[in-house]
């Protein structure tokens, strides 16, 4: 059924309410969802996000039925998972004159996803605004909200904020409005945080950082009820939520360097991982005894082994200690390798191959993709050369999601 309303003046609901049991991230909402879109019917109509793929054609033509295809001019996409973006395919087709609206990062994935090599794209960034005839829209970029291309689009006139993801519920909603609900919804809000955006509360942190200063006189999601009572609250579980929090965890990071660059990244990793509420420290495996270094590894809860590559292997006495751990029980513990190398390192890869011999929690992307979602967090942690400022973000996201794991958030 398509869900289908008129929210504030000249705006519409438009979405699709899915009332199946849905697959999703290797759960099923046994409530469904919805997939909320808008149309502000202005002077230069404009879309806010779309419909699940599989709706497509639908939403299309439903959407005829109140706006001429031809006129829109702006199609604004906040995040490109096709539970939103789904739609734009069979859109775009029809609305011919639009200008595709998103972040920088969003372009590539949607010309490749939905083949619009050809149409015209707006980069929005952080602050810029569009006037659309009669109302403007105001973006702010959301980056790991959960995926990296996401923003949220506020209309100024209307106070109403469109964040796609962030504020959902998974529900199959026919009553549109929080505070038409039949049921408490905070409880399915709260899971929906947890699940989704908790991962990723530092960015949730930024985020309310951003959106304070707003006059919110509504949100409206992406996936069920649009929020128009009780809007502190509803923010606030984000806000309280999402603070950092520490852990009683400690971790060693212990590393041989031959050049001093897996040094530094020892470093940069202690230091991330305390601004996770971690106590960390590095230890040089070369200048310190053997015994010592194994009293580090049985009174840590995480362990990184890292070592510069020379001649395809580690150096100095690191592999005398890696050679120690299959012995030892590391059942409760999370590993990960680490290095900077020059070409190939391959001395990353054979720390590796020892850590998965082990009883620990051994790190790897696959882990992370399948927990997470996110292709963006790589272990084991490879830096090539000097670890310059986009791959210390690289080394950051790292640590982050140990974080999360230390605080078992994922
Ligand atoms: Fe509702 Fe990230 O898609």
């Amino acid at each position: 059924m398509i869900n289908k309303m008129m929210i504030a003046e000249n705006i519409y609901s438009v979405g699709k309410v899915d009332d199946r049991d849905v697959p999703f991230h290797r759960l099923t909402l046994t409530k469904g969802t919805t997939y909320n879109s808008y149309l502000l019917n202005t002077e230069k109509p404009t879309i806010i996000d779309t419909v699940d793929i599989s709706f497509g054609k639908e939403f299309v033509d439903n959407l005829k039925e109140t706006v001429d295809l031809m006129k829109i001019q702006y199609i604004v996409i906040n995040h490109t998972e096709p539970d939103h973006s789904g739609g734009l395919g069979s859109l775009a087709a029809q609305a011919k004159n639009a200008t595709i609206v998103c972040t920088e990062k969003a372009v590539e994935e949607l010309k490749e996803m939905y083949k619009l090599h050809k149409r015209n794209f707006l980069v929005v960034k952080d602050g810029d605004k569009l006037d659309i005839g009669g109302k403007t829209l105001l973006f702010l970029e959301t980056p790991y909200l959960h995926t990296e291309e996401t923003m949220i689009t506020y209309c100024i006139e209307d106070k109403i904020l469109f964040p796609c993801d962030i504020f959902s519920t998974h529900i199959a909603n026919t009553e549109v409005f929080n505070d038409l609900a039949k049921e408490d919804i905070f409880e399915d809000f709260n899971v929906y945080y947890t699940l989704i955006m908790h991962p990723h509360r530092k960015h949730v942190q930024y985020m309310i950082n951003k959106i304070k200063d707003l006059d919110i006189n509504m949100i409206a999601p992406s996936h069920g009820y649009i929020l128009r009572t009780e809007i502190e609250k509803f923010v606030g579980v984000y806000a309280n939520l999402s603070k950092n929090t520490t852990t009683n965890k400690s971790a060693t990071v212990i590393y041989s360097t031959m050049t001093s660059n897996t040094k530094k990244l020892s470093q940069s990793i202690a230091d991330f991982l305390n601004a996770e509420g971690i106590t960390a420290v590095t230890v040089d495996v070369n200048k310190t005894p053997k015994e010592e270094v194994l009293d580090y590894i049985n009174s840590s809860d995480i362990i990184l082994f890292g070592s510069s590559t020379r001649y395809g292997d580690m150096i100095g006495s690191l592999e005398d200690v890696l050679k120690e751990l299959k012995a030892m029980d590391l059942s409760n513990k999370i590993v990960a390798a680490f290095g900077s190398y020059g070409w190939s390192g391959e001395s990353i890869e054979v720390i590796q191959d020892y850590l998965v011999d082990t009883n620990a929690n051994v790190l790897e992307t696959s882990k992370v993709i399948k927990s997470t979602g996110m292709s963006d967090v790589a272990f084991p942690i490879r830096i090539r050369f000097t670890a310059k400022e986009e791959s210390l973000q690289d080394v950051e996201r790292a640590c982050e999601y140990i974080g999360n794991l230390a605080l078992n958030a994922i």
